[in-house]
């Protein structure tokens, strides 16, 4: 069955308690976007909106960090009560003791990359982690186009992921709608990240159910 993580960046943030409300009850978990304006040109939130998630849910709470030197802020989002934190590969010269670093601090690390960052970049890696991120939008945004060389990434991430014997969740993330999900699935995905397919509707409870029905195989 696919994992569905509502992204909190299309939510109202003046009404995240409610929001979360509306999805948890059929939600996997929440995908919690963390935007620092350097590295993508838009910022979000930090670890106190983290925290403040944390007192409204149990759902495990998978932090993604488009920050720049993301291994400053590994303490601040696990004593925040992050269950995941994913960091893009752009961003970590040291990915190997960044990953180790947040497997230490006791969270399930994870690591991404851009749409035009090729995968061989994190094929070392791919043994230590627990999530696996593949971008379908250049990130920063909400609501953008998903961009179709993500799927080929996404099929050999899977391959790979399966050659090597890891139980890596392999998640996409980036204009995932109702109408792309089954083929990022059939693909070899496992986790499917929206945001506007799911805040941006009129029952975002019902756009959760739809979404992963429609992934079915
Ligand atoms: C983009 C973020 C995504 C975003 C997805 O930079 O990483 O998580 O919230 O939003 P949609 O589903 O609207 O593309
Ligand atoms: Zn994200």
């Amino acid at each position: 069955m696919t994992s569905i993580l509502p992204s909190l960046l299309s939510a109202d943030f003046g009404a995240l308690g409610e929001e979360i409300a509306k999805i948890e009850p059929v939600a996997d978990g929440l995908h919690l976007d963390v935007m620092d304006g350097r590295f993508v040109p838009n910022l979000s939130f930090g670890p106190l909106v983290v925290a403040a998630v944390r007192r409204r849910t149990r759902l495990p709470l998978h932090v993604h960090l488009m920050v720049e030197a993301p291994e400053r802020l590994i303490p601040a989002f696990v004593d925040a009560g992050a269950t995941s934190l994913t960091v893009h590969v752009e961003t970590c010269p040291h990915l190997h003791r960044t990953i180790e670093e947040i497997r230490t601090a006791g969270v399930s690390p994870g690591a991404t990359l851009n749409p035009a960052t090729p995968l061989c970049l994190l094929t070392p890696i791919l043994p230590e982690l627990d999530v696996l991120l593949i971008m379908s939008v250049d990130p920063g945004f909400g609501g953008q186009r998903f961009l179709p060389l993500a799927l080929p990434k996404i099929a050999e991430a899977r391959r790979l992921l399966d050659q090597t014997g890891s139980g890596a969740d392999l998640q996409v993330d980036g204009g995932v709608t109702a109408d792309n999900c089954r083929g990022l699935i059939v693909a070899g995905a496992r986790t499917l990240i929206a945001g506007t397919a799911i805040f941006d509707t009129a029952d975002p409870r019902a756009a959760v159910v739809a979404l992963r029905e429609h992934s079915q195989p």
